[in-house]
């Protein structure tokens, strides 16, 4: 049966076989089936084979004191000669210990700069690619080099200040507060130090706020072109008998800017149905164009909410003009300025008390 099979699928023209020969013939269908193997999935990975890289040497995680803005430094793999000719690149890929997607950067440069929680451990892998120019096939890829970086951490996790909250009053005060760990001595304190792109180093607070003779907050001083940046903050702290965690923060100044409120604001009632509410623009020096306002109104017992990006409203009213309009407003920095924000306060109500009484503006 077997070689009848083999005969006439296989070989074809063998008419007699002995058992020696019949294992002839099974092995060189084995070779058969290989070459066949071999065929289907390409002569181009005979190619590959030849070529080979090294994964990039001294892959490091750098800190250069900057709080969390790290660099990811490598140099070029060993034995590239073979591939002067031609722009070798690195993948490299990154993420925080502990989950979290990777973050995947191709480059043709040895360094890569990135703002990372030093809460968490960061892990890092590189490796070397050599693009289809240079390799007459496919892309072939070395091995991953890895590396990790974590700050040592020291304390346990109730030492850590507690509640951060950072406001940046008026596009211009920057001032954080927090309230001090669980379980820290009375001997213990905090310290804040910070950091953005343009500073040589990280400074330390210099006017702190105080309760209880802790730090609980600082006022920054003015601080030059801080915005569109990312700022980083520690807060760590000292203590004779306990050693205290510290915690780490990265934010975007404009994007925690807290306005003023808008003063001035009048009602111009223009007949019985239609009203002109008007505001001014919050002082400081918040270009007119980033605001967005929030308008409560008030009318005998009908009261609405509305937003606006300009600093005048047009309404119609619902009754016949026997009632009352009040109105009151709030600012935030709008989305074409800034990807977040903080309401102000309310203004103060503005009201017009119908027909009978003067205007009131
Ligand atoms: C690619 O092909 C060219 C021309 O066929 C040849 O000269 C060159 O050496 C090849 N390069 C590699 C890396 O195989
Ligand atoms: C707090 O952090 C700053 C900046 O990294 C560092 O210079 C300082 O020594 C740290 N202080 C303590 C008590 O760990
Ligand atoms: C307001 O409108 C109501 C109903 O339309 C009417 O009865 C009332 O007299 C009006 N009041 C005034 C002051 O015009």
């Amino acid at each position: 049966m077997i070689t009848h099979f083999l005969r006439n699928h296989i070989i074809g023209d063998i008419k007699i076989v002995n058992l020696g020969e019949m294992a002839f013939i099974c092995l060189y269908n084995r070779c058969l089936a290989i070459f066949l193997i071999c065929i289907a999935f390409g002569y181009t990975s005979s190619s590959d084979l030849e070529i080979k890289v090294n994964p990039p040497e001294d892959f490091e995680i750098v800190d250069p004191g900057y709080l969390g803005f790290l660099y990811l430094q490598w140099q070029p793999p060993v034995s590239l000669e073979n591939f002067k000719a031609c722009a070798v690149e690195y993948e490299l890929k990154f993420r925080s210990i502990g989950g979290g997607r990777w973050k995947t950067v191709i480059t043709k440069n040895l360094r890569y700069k990135y703002g990372f929680d030093l809460n968490k451990g960061i892990e890092a892998k590189i490796h070397t690619l050599l693009p289809k120019q240079c390799t007459n096939g496919s892309e072939v890829r070395s091995l991953w080099s890895e590396a990790t970086y974590w700050m040592p951490e020291q304390g346990n996790l109730e030492t850590k200040i507690k509640d951060m909250d950072c406001i940046y009053y008026n596009w211009q005060n920057l001032l954080c507060s927090w309230e001090p760990g669980k379980g820290v001595h009375f001997d213990a304190n905090y310290y804040l130090f910070y950091w953005y792109e343009g500073l040589d180093h990280a400074l330390q607070c210099t006017d702190y706020i105080k309760a209880n003779g802790k730090n609980v907050g600082c006022r920054f001083p003015q601080l030059e072109s801080p915005d569109y940046k990312d700022f980083y903050v520690c807060v760590n702290g000292s203590s004779e008998s306990k050693s205290i965690r510290s915690s780490y923060f990265i934010f975007q100044l404009q994007n925690i800017v807290k306005p003023l409120p808008p003063d001035y604001l009048s009602i111009n009632v223009k007949n019985l149905l239609e009203v002109n509410l008007q505001w001014s623009i919050p002082r400081g020096s918040i270009p007119a164009k980033c605001f967005i306002y929030e308008i409560e109104f008030t009318e005998g017992d009908i009261a609405w909410v509305t937003t606006t990006f300009d600093n005048e409203m047009c309404i119609m009213r619902t009754s016949n003009g026997s009632h009352e309009l009040c109105f009151s407003t709030r600012s935030k920095v709008n989305i074409y300025c800034a990807d977040d924000g903080i309401w102000s306060e309310w203004s103060n109500e503005k009201c017009w008390k119908g027909m009978n009484s003067k205007n009131s503006s």
